[in-house]
């Protein structure tokens, strides 16, 4: 998988591209991250790349020329066309599905903004996908990018060490994880729930994966709606106990649907 990130801050990828799980990634050779700086396509000695927006008001626009430039000598280098994400607040929000979809193309081209956004002409050129990692601005895309990669390098195989942990993430997709404990035994007078130090692995499995249910039932219902449709008949019933009138509700609309 190769990222190329074309941003007004490389040094702040560079950090990144060097450190924790990514870091080793990319030492393996199984990611590779480029980091361009958008400044070395500016048409002028001084490396400005943004002006003032048409129509007056506050902030400065990243000029459209340069992002061309830059989108085309990247693409010109080889390594396919790959997929173009623009990081914005107007974009697809991120979720999981997204991180995966991702996951299959061999190569992303990132584009991080900053100010107040890319010339609209470098959307109507180059269309690229804009994706938002939620609704809440930021100074600009480079931390979403850095979520973007993270979450999308994680999918690649052998990036994570023990693969059961990425396993383990897409069965209980739709489903807050459940709580997890470590040593000591006791901390403060906080105990860990027996069934944890039974060795018992059927009661161990049922146990986390009621927690789990009855966690994303109280805090995010939302998810429970949206992943109804893909939770096996054991999340199902498990939702019925704990949230009766939410399962009722996803029920009646299934079989509404079923109905046409
Ligand atoms: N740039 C600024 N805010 C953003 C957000 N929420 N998601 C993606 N890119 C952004």
């Amino acid at each position: 998988m190769r990222f190329d990130v074309l941003t007004l801050f490389p040094e702040l990828i560079r950090a990144f591209r060097t450190t924790g799980v990514l870091g080793r990634a990319v030492d393996q050779g199984r990611v590779e991250i480029g980091v361009h700086d958008l400044r070395s396509w500016a048409g002028n000695r001084w490396g400005q790349v943004d002006d003032e927006p048409y129509g007056g008001g506050a902030g400065m626009v990243i000029q459209a020329p340069p992002v061309l430039r830059a989108v085309r000598d990247l693409r010109g280098e080889g390594g396919g066309p790959g997929r173009l994400v623009m990081l914005t607040p107007r974009g697809r929000v991120f979720d999981q599905h997204l991180a995966e979809e991702l996951a299959g193309a061999g190569r992303i081209i990132l584009l991080c903004g900053r100010y107040e956004g890319f010339d609209e002409r470098v959307n109507e050129i180059l269309e690229p996908e804009e994706v938002s990692i939620g609704d809440f601005i930021l100074g600009g895309g480079e931390v979403a990018a850095m979520v973007v990669m993270e979450a999308v390098a994680r999918l690649v195989p052998g990036v994570v060490g023990d693969p059961r942990s990425v396993e383990e993430d897409s069965f209980t997709t739709g489903l807050l994880d459940h709580p997890a404990y470590t040593r000591p035994p006791e901390v403060e007078g906080h105990g860990i729930p027996e069934v944890l130090s039974s060795g018992h692995h059927e009661r161990i499995r049922r146990w986390r994966l009621e927690e789990a249910v009855r966690l994303t039932v109280e805090r995010r219902p939302d998810l429970i709606r949206r992943h109804w449709g893909l939770y096996t008949a054991e999340v199902r019933a498990l939702v019925r106990r704990f949230g009766p009138d939410l399962a009722r509700s996803c029920e009646t609309r299934e079989d509404g649907d079923g109905g046409g």
